[in-house]
């Protein structure tokens, strides 16, 4: 198991470009079972949740080619319709394939999905959209879901889940009929998954509104397509800046996906210039804390920014509150963080920050993805060392973080 190690203390400055979006090519993966032919996608970051998914997709009897953040897959033979019980559990994002699989061969066969513990992640609202479009399921022991031929219909979601929302688009691609789903996700990951479907012939309308629009078509073709920037992975490189008093242009990034995110460093006292994919943020010496991050869906202050704002805060010029409204035990990095010496307290969903005049080094343990990014910026201006453990978590869903950062300055080693 890798470990990082941080001395902080130093700056950050210079250029990176930002890699393509986790939460966009992990459901465009999982749709390149509706084509019976090959699709080719770019943009592709190397994470480990991406090899799951590979690996994943090879088990079901794709063809699938990996290399220089390209991935070729070709989905022509399907030859089981059972997902390996030990990738599922390692990623959250496995869930997905119930709808593209059900919807490609009428049956599939999973257990729970894992990934991170940062709530209790219920996959309700998955099932009933399946449901409402004709699929038998059972829960004993595992999820078997049926469906030789699913029906276009009306679903309404009692919230707009992500992950509900890209399960019924899947599976209503090559239903019979339209689906209208209402109350439906608007993050621009759910945009980047139609506009991929239309490009191998699906017909998706409405993504990025509340209400989507499914017209099932009978079959696809081989397509080519690029995946969006990580606006999420943006917004760790911006809360990097920050917290070191740096300057950083990132390149290659969607910035009207970072708009929430943009809005919070400002009010921080950063400036930020943008110039078509470009963004450039500058840090004063000390940020200021901003007064409330209320996390919500998109265009809502993004739970995946959470933990990495709150690690900028901890030594921030006054006190911030935050309001995680999406999952329920999304404070897990607050005790790392406060062996570090942050004072930081939570009430349930509320957690006060008062920004402190240093932090210090000591050794934490990464408990999720994006806390861990989180522990990596607070040693980033910690005094002395920051050893920290459970990397693994961190490699789920970054490219290189580490690396990254010391490309731009930071003192981090990976041992
Ligand atoms: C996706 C993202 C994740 C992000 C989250 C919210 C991917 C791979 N992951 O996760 O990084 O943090 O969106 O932006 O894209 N819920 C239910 N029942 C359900 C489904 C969800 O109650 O059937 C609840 C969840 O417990 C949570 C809330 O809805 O409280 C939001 O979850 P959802 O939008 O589904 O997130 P994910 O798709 O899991």
């Amino acid at each position: 198991m890798s470990v990082y190690r941080v001395v902080g203390g130093n700056r950050l400055q210079g250029e990176i470009k930002v890699e393509g979006s986790k939460n966009a090519v992990l459901p465009i993966l999982a749709a390149t079972v509706l084509n019976k032919g090959e699709s080719i996608i770019e943009n592709v970051p190397e994470l480990n949740d991406v090899i799951t998914m590979l690996r994943i997709l090879e088990s079901l009897g794709c063809r699938v080619e990996y290399k220089d953040q390209s991935v070729w897959v070709d989905a022509s033979n399907i030859t089981s319709s059972e997902m390996p019980a030990n990738l599922v559990k390692q990623m959250r994002s496995s869930i997905i394939l119930l709808g593209s699989l059900l919807g490609r061969t009428g049956r599939v066969v999973s257990t729970y999905p894992g990934g991170c513990a940062i709530g209790v992640r219920p996959i309700d609202l998955h099932l009933k959209g399946l449901r409402r479009l004709g699929a038998k399921i059972d829960m004993q022991g595992q999820i078997v879901c049926e469906g030789e031929t699913l029906k276009g219909t009306e679903i309404q979601l009692d919230y707009p889940s992500v992950g509900a929302t890209e399960n019924i688009m899947l599976a209503a691609v090559l239903a019979k009929g339209t689906t209208i789903i209402r109350n439906a996700a608007k993050e621009p990951e759910i945009v980047d998954l139609q506009d991929f479907l239309n490009s191998m012939g699906a017909k998706v309308y409405g993504s990025g509104n509340h209400i989507i629009r499914i017209e099932g078509v009978g079959k696809l073709h081989s397509t080519r397509y690029s995946v969006i920037p990580d606006r999420i992975a943006a917004g760790t490189y911006m809360a990097a800046a920050a917290v070191t008093g740096g300057t950083v242009l990132l390149k290659d990034v969607v910035v009207e996906h970072l708009h929430p995110l943009i809005d919070k460093f400002k009010e921080s006292g950063c400036e930020i210039e943008t110039n078509c994919t470009r963004l450039r943020i500058s840090a004063p010496k000390q940020i200021k804390a901003i007064e409330l991050v209320r996390t919500l869906p998109y265009p809502g202050f993004p739970t995946d920014a959470q933990p990495q704002m709150m690690a900028a805060m901890c030594t921030a010029q006054g006190t911030s509150i935050f309001v995680e409204n999406i999952f329920e035990n999304r404070y897990r990095h607050v005790d790392e963080l406060t062996k570090m010496g942050a004072d930081i307290k939570v009430d349930g969903r509320i957690a006060v920050v008062k920004g402190v005049r240093r932090l210090n080094g000591t050794t934490v343990l990464a408990k999720d993805l994006r806390g861990g990014a989180a522990l990596v910026l607070a040693g980033m201006v910690a005094e002395g060392t920051t050893v920290i453990e459970g990397v693994e978590h961190i490699d789920r869903g970054y490219e290189e973080l580490g690396n990254k950062l010391k490309s731009l300055g930071a003192d981090i080693t990976v041992i």
